[in-house]
């Protein structure tokens, strides 16, 4: 399973690199408003920290739009993936950029008839947002593994399950067990991957026992 970074925050993102945890970065209009900074300074500092794929998200709604869009925002890097929401120009923009050559990110994916939709226009990605079905009272995990379920029966769907919208540790848990290929995480979550209190318990005993033994690995 991949882990991309859900957060234009650099600090963030560097933070995350230096752990060798990281294969991308996800942006989106939100995140990019809460660093306050430009958009394509942000997007040209991303992808000098990390060689998998940044998304970008494009705001224009109409076709001939987010073909603009999308083509100066693939200027940025190579590693630019192009992000845009699931409607019919949308879709039809991530046909056309995909057939370009440019990786897709369908955004905005909250059913499995979206996700069809999403791999017959070869998105690379589709990003169905959990959290978001979550907080409405639906049980945003039954759509990744109906997602998952029905790519797997089509050699000609190539497009990758991005789990996105992930709130706690247990969304990464649920979506490395029904075989998704990539969570977007927030950074704050990624951490609490890390975290058991028997882990900790566990390492303060074992270096209390060593200091007394008087020892020093290295002196
Ligand atoms: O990047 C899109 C997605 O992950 C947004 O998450 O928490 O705003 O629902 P959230």
């Amino acid at each position: 399973m991949k882990f991309f970074a859900d957060t234009a925050d650099t600090e963030e993102i560097r933070e995350l690199a230096d752990l060798g945890l990281l294969d991308g970065v996800t942006t989106n209009p939100s995140l990019v408003a809460k660093t306050g900074r430009d958009f394509f300074e942000v997007l040209k500092e991303i992808c000098s920290i990390v060689d998998g794929p940044v998304s970008a998200e494009v705001t224009a709604t109409d076709f001939d739009s987010m073909m603009t869009e999308g083509q100066k925002l693939a200027d940025v890097a190579d590693n630019i993936a192009i992000k845009v929401p699931l409607i019919k120009d949308g879709l039809k923009a991530c046909k056309a950029l995909t057939q370009g050559g440019t990786k897709v990110n369908v955004t905005l994916c909250f059913s499995a008839a979206q996700a069809i939709l999403a791999a017959k226009a070869g998105a690379t990605y589709i990003s169905p947002f959990v959290g978001r079905l979550d907080d409405i009272g639906h049980e945003g995990m039954d759509l990744i593994g109906d997602i998952v379920e029905i790519y797997a029966n089509y050699d000609s769907f190539n497009t990758e399950v991005l789990v996105a919208s992930i709130r706690h540790p247990m969304h990464v848990v649920e979506a490395a067990r029904m075989g998704a290929d990539v969570c977007t995480v927030p950074p704050a979550v990624l951490k609490k991957l890390f975290d058991h209190p028997l882990t900790d318990k566990g390492l303060a005993a074992f270096l209390a026992d060593w200091e007394k033994t008087g020892q020093a690995i290295v002196s």
